[in-house]
């Protein structure tokens, strides 16, 4: 990489060695680490990720005008606001610091997540992108869970750090996180270099699960990796559900009972329906009907449509001729 470039990794790495100091060594940052051990983190675990925490008043701007850091390279990086003034603040104030590496695991951005129930404010401020990070194509964790990715050929998506870090604290250790809910294709290509089989562990709240159709269909359309869902219990996100269970419960959530697409989407249909209502019915039955046409296998698909008998009393016969042109249509 060029000197600037270097220079601006050599910064963040700067920066996240003083944000972590803060919260392990002092005071100013006891509460944030209450907060994470409260939230079941451990010590080891905390370093492995360099949490961190944003002390107020502008005290990184301080840190590094001490140090007599160039004006412009601290500019450039992103880790202030500018002022119409020209004057830099800290962007980060009052926050724990989740610390986004790249692949090679080099510190490139932060996500600051508010301590305080208070929801005027933001739950996560994050970097803008920057010479250094470039959004779309980077995903959480994939430093450390490259190796278990290719060793297993298989990965764990997830929405968010916490669930990535509990998952990896609880010894699932091929975790990613999107940061959000949207997905990219380019997010999609790069786990489909390491992994032949993914899993799409989102949160269970209707957000995770519009976000878990749109990212099956993504990953389907622009990958070989074979897809599950991890359909997390009680409305929960996977860090809850272990917080409420155990690592082995969460563990068998995420690897032993997953659904494949076919039966995701099956389950997506019904949200909102209402099946004592006749209409709701025959939209549902249309519906799945398009989507099990869509399967390949006769067997797999006669399952299917035996099973949409059974559940709404139906002759298999009906199903069968109702089916037919979709099957057709499908040539
Ligand atoms: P969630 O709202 O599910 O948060 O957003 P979470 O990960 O469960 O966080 P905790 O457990 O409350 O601490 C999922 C992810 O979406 C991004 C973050 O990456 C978060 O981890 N997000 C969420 C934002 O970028 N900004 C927000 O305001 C909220
Ligand atoms: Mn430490
Ligand atoms: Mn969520
Ligand atoms: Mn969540
Ligand atoms: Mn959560």
């Amino acid at each position: 990489v060029d000197e600037k470039t270097q220079a601006l990794f050599d910064l963040y790495q700067d920066a996240t060695k003083v944000y972590h100091h803060i919260l392990v060594n002092t005071q100013t940052g006891e509460h944030a680490l209450n907060y994470l051990h409260d939230r079941g983190l451990d010590d080891a675990t905390i370093d492995a990720y360099m949490l961190g925490y944003a002390p107020g008043d502008d005290f990184l701007l301080n840190y590094f005008q001490n140090k007599q850091v160039d004006y412009q390279l601290l500019r450039t990086s992103e880790l202030f606001v500018v002022w119409d003034d020209g004057s830099l603040h800290d962007r980060f104030s009052n926050r724990l610091l989740f610390t986004i590496r790249d692949e090679r695991g080099r510190p490139i951005a932060y996500s600051g997540r508010r301590l305080e129930a208070d929801d005027t404010q933001p739950k996560y401020i994050n970097s803008p992108e920057s010479d250094l990070f470039d959004k779309s194509n980077e995903l959480f964790n994939l430093d450390l869970a490259r190796e278990p990715i290719k060793k297993g050929k298989q990965v764990i998506l997830f929405e968010g750090f916490m669930d990535v870090i509990a998952a990896f604290q609880a010894d699932v250790k091929n975790g990613v996180a999107s940061m959000g809910t949207s997905l990219t294709i380019d997010q999609v290509h790069l786990l489909n270099r390491y992994a032949d089989h993914i899993t799409v562990a989102y949160d269970s709240d209707a957000a995770g699960q519009n976000a878990t159709k749109r990212a099956l269909d993504l990953i389907q359309q622009n990958s070989q990796m074979s897809v599950a869902v991890a359909h997390i219990p009680d409305n929960q996100d996977p860090d809850e559900y272990l917080r409420s269970h155990d690592a082995a419960a969460l563990a068998d959530v995420l690897l032993k009972h997953t659904e494949n697409p076919i039966a995701f989407n099956l389950r997506f249909l019904k949200r909102g329906l209402d099946f004592s209502n006749q209409n709701d019915v025959f939209d549902y039955i249309n519906q799945a009907l398009m989507l099990i046409s869509s399967i390949d296998e006769a067997v797999v698909r006669e399952n299917y449509l035996r099973q949409l008998a059974d559940d709404f009393n139906i002759s298999l016969e009906a199903l069968s001729d109702q089916i037919r042109p979709m099957l057709m249509q499908r040539q």
